[in-house]
């Protein structure tokens, strides 16, 4: 099975310090490093670093930046011959304060911006030739909308990671396979309905999977019902790109049709290891850590 990725590509500038600054407040920070980024790009090298066969679908500026992104999309195995270079354009970039092992991010959309549907309509084919479809929302929201339609029109698997937290009409909803917020995303995207997670878990059973940071991954199975994959107990030292790392190994476990309880746990260690290191792209994981660490956590069983 192939995915497509449709999403954003960003420079991100990681500003590390003791901690995140209040509003108003100056503190002094210790390093800053330039690092590829973006929740498409990150999601795109998430799964091929695991072995799926991974196409990126978006576009960079003709910068220093940009060449940088697909050479870090390239060097990971994902496919970047339709990444589109536009001119005059930006590559898209992303400033991220990372302090007591959270994070603040504000994003300049740059060429991600150009990821429209006249680029969608130019690449259908190439997209249509993929079984999952991957969309996150760093890219125009008719964009999305569009790529949904499309996805659904012939068949495919839809996996809509809603970050950064912006809502969908109920009809595009019923469209998507798998929906992958956090907890603050399902809280902007449902407001009060958010407020019994159980509740809407269970109205959407088998589609909607929200990722809680330390606490876990959980979604309501069609047949096991009420489902909570934990979190690995790790040493956290930057937790940049690590829903990217989960939903780059859930889609990749997808591939290996892994059922959605084994591709959560799977997607999980993967997470769990991409925590340890800086950056987005830097600390995502290979196959063969994700399987050692799965095998060691439950030998200690
Ligand atoms: O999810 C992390 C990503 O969010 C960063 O790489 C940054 O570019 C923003 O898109």
């Amino acid at each position: 099975m192939k995915i497509a990725v449709i999403g954003s590509m960003n420079m991100d500038m990681l500003v590390h310090a003791d901690r995140i600054p209040r509003k108003g407040e100056t503190i002094k920070g210790s390093t800053i490093e330039y690092q590829p980024g973006g929740k498409g790009a990150n999601q795109a090298v998430a799964m091929a670093r695991l072995g799926a066969e991974t196409v990126m679908f978006g576009c960079v500026g003709d910068d220093a930046a940009g060449s940088g992104l697909i050479d870090s999309l390239a060097g990971a195995g994902v496919d970047t011959g339709s990444i589109r270079i536009i001119k005059g354009v930006p590559t898209g970039q992303a400033v991220i304060t990372v302090g007591e092992s959270d994070n603040t991010i504000v994003i300049i959309a740059g060429a991600n911006d150009a990821v429209d549907i006249e680029y969608i309509e130019a690449n259908k084919e190439r997209i249509l030739a993929a079984d999952i479809i991957v969309l996150q929302n760093e890219i125009p929201q008719e964009t999305v909308e569009h790529t949904i339609r499309l996805g659904s029109r012939h068949g495919k698997i839809i996996v809509w990671n809603p970050a950064p937290a912006r809502g969908l009409k109920e009809e595009l909803i019923d469209l998507i396979t798998y929906i992958t917020p956090n907890e603050h995303e399902v809280r902007v995207i449902w407001g009060a309905e958010a407020d019994d997670l159980q509740k809407l878990l269970k109205k959407y059973a088998g589609k909607l999977i929200v990722t809680q940071g330390e606490k876990g991954v959980v979604m309501y199975h069609r047949e096991k019902g009420l489902l909570t994959v934990p979190a690995m107990e790790v040493r956290v030292r930057d937790t940049t790109g690590a829903g990217d790392t989960l939903n780059g190994a859930f889609c990749a476990g997808l591939t290996e049709h892994m059922d959605e309880e084994e591709a959560l746990r799977f997607a999980n260690a993967a997470a769990g290891l991409s925590v340890q290191k800086c950056g987005a792209q830097a600390g995502m994981p290979k196959r063969g850590e994700v399987e050692a660490l799965q095998n060691y956590r439950s030998s200690e069983r």
